[in-house]
This record gives C-alpha cells, sequence and structure tokens, in this order.
C-alpha cells in the first residue's frame, strides 16, 4: 500500500446541461518522502485532483487515503483539521497577505498549527532571513514565492502540495524556488506533490503522473531524477 492512494477518484462539474469529467476514474499511489510531478496540459485536471487530495474540494467517487486516513470519508471538521495540520499549499501567485510582512505572513501559520517550527529559523531556511521585515510588494516574485514555501513549511506538514510554483516566475527564479522544494523534500522527508504544464520541470520528479483530459494516461517511476540545474528550460 502507498502512502497516498486515489482509487478510482471521480470529479464532476455541472456545465449547462452536462458534466465536465475534471476526474475520470484517476488512479494512482504515491510513496512517503517523494517528490511526485504531475503534469499536463491546462484544463488536464491537475489542480482538480490536487485539491481532492489536499481536502479543498470533495470527490464525487472514489477513494483517497493519505498514510491510514481516508480523506473521503472525513466530515467538514475533520477536512478542516486535515488542511490546516497536514498540508502545506503552494500557490502559482503565492496568495500572501500583502498588508503583513514576510515573517508575519509564515507567523499566521505557527497560529493554527500546535507542532509548527519556528518562522524565523523556516525565513532563514528558505535564504529569506535579511527580507523578514519586507512587505511582499517589496520582493521579488521568487522571494515572494519563497514566503508563501515558509509558510506551508512553518507548519511541519506531512504533504506538501504545490500547483505551478513557478509558474509566475522566470527560469532562474525558478531554478531557486525548486532548488529549495526538492532540498525540503530531501532533508525533512516531506512528500512533496508539483503540478507542471512544463514538461522540463517533470525529471526532477522520482515519480511522475501524466494526466490527459481528467484521466491519467500514464505513471513514471523515474530512479534518476536530474539535479534542478540540469534541467532543459
Ligand atoms: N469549479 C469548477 N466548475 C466547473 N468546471 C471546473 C471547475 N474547476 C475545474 N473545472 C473544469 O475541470 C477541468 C479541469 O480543470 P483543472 O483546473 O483541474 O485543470 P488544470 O490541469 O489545473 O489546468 P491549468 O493548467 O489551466 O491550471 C477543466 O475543464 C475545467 O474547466
Ligand atoms: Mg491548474
Amino acid at each position: 500500500m502507498s502512502y497516498i492512494t486515489f482509487d478510482q477518484v471521480c470529479k464532476d462539474y455541472p456545465a449547462g446541461d452536462s458534466v465536465v469529467h475534471a476526474a475520470d476514474h484517476v488512479s494512482f499511489g504515491i510513496e512517503k518522502g517523494e517528490l511526485c510531478v504531475i503534469l499536463g496540459h491546462s484544463g488536464a485536471g491537475k489542480t482538480t485532483v490536487l485539491n481532492l487530495l489536499g481536502g479543498m474540494d470533495r470527490a464525487t467517487s472514489g477513494r483517497i487515503a493519505v498514510g491510514d486516513r481516508i480523506v473521503t470519508d472525513m466530515n467538514d471538521r475533520q477536512l478542516t483539521e486535515y488542511r490546516r495540520l497536514d498540508v502545506g499549499f503552494v500557490f502559482q501567485f503565492y496568495n500572501l497577505m500583502h498588508n503583513l510582512t514576510a515573517l508575519e505572513n509564515v507567523e499566521l501559520a505557527q497560529q493554527v498549527c500546535p507542532n509548527a517550527l519556528n518562522p524565523v529559523q523556516v525565513m532563514e531556511q528558505v535564504g529569506l532571513g535579511d527580507r523578514m521585515n519586507n512587505f511582499p510588494a517589496q520582493l521579488s516574485g521568487g522571494e515572494q514565492q519563497r514566503v508563501s514555501i515558509a509558510r506551508a513549511l512553518c507548519k511541519n506538514p506531512a504533504l506538501l502540495l504545490c500547483d505551478e510554483p513557478t509558474g509566475a516566475l522566470d527560469s532562474k527564479t525558478g531554478e531557486q524556488v525548486l532548488e529549495l522544494l526538492t532540498r525540503l523534500c530531501r532533508d525533512y522527508s516531506t512528500t512533496v506533490v508539483i503540478i507542471t504544464h512544463n514538461a522540463s520541470i517533470a525529471p526532477l520528479g522520482n515519480r511522475i503522473i501524466r494526466l490527459k483530459n481528467g484521466m491519467v494516461q500514464e505513471v513514471t517511476i523515474n530512479e534518476h531524477p536530474i539535479r534542478v540545474e540540469e534541467i532543459q528550460w
């Protein structure tokens, strides 16, 4: 049994008189501590799958398990708890609070999690020890993304879910962010899932899940993940 299991997971959205099968009998497994890349074109169902895994949305049918917990059986209170304690999210456009400093953004995570890490130490870890008192508008895109990773990491989550984390960044800054994510995966044995439409990022992963039209097209185990500096942008 894998750490994460999707078993015949479907997510339907109503679209006028018909339905969109955003996830269509999706099945896969991800092992603990893996860096998994979910790859697919726009509309393939990547965000749908990530939101189901992170408990931000409910499946129409099928079963999702993380460790010994069945996410698809959770009630609303259990889902809130799961999102709050077990899952760290990183979004394409950072989603930082603009009226709070970088450090205060990270401290928000500390306030909702009893076993949170020290926010100052986490900021240092993402290389922003000297920018803690800046507001998001005073930081570059890559720095803002590193704050959002620090915020997710501060929760000390079992799962780090990243939806197009380099989508808004140039390749150089994107490399710094990917370097950070691969290091977190390696050093903390955090299970990291990265969504991308960019095939050149895929070989970073131990596991690559290709989605197309809401379906799993292919799952590849990659015995020799490349290093970030080897990405051919
Ligand atoms: N809340 C929703 N209501 C209706 N349809 C939706 C909703 N969310 C997603 N869809 C549809 O489900 C399909 C999959 O969407 P999803 O956002 O998962 O794709 P994606 O692979 O993340 O694409 P992108 O790379 O553009 O972010 C698309 O056809 C989309 O229009
Ligand atoms: Mg998406």
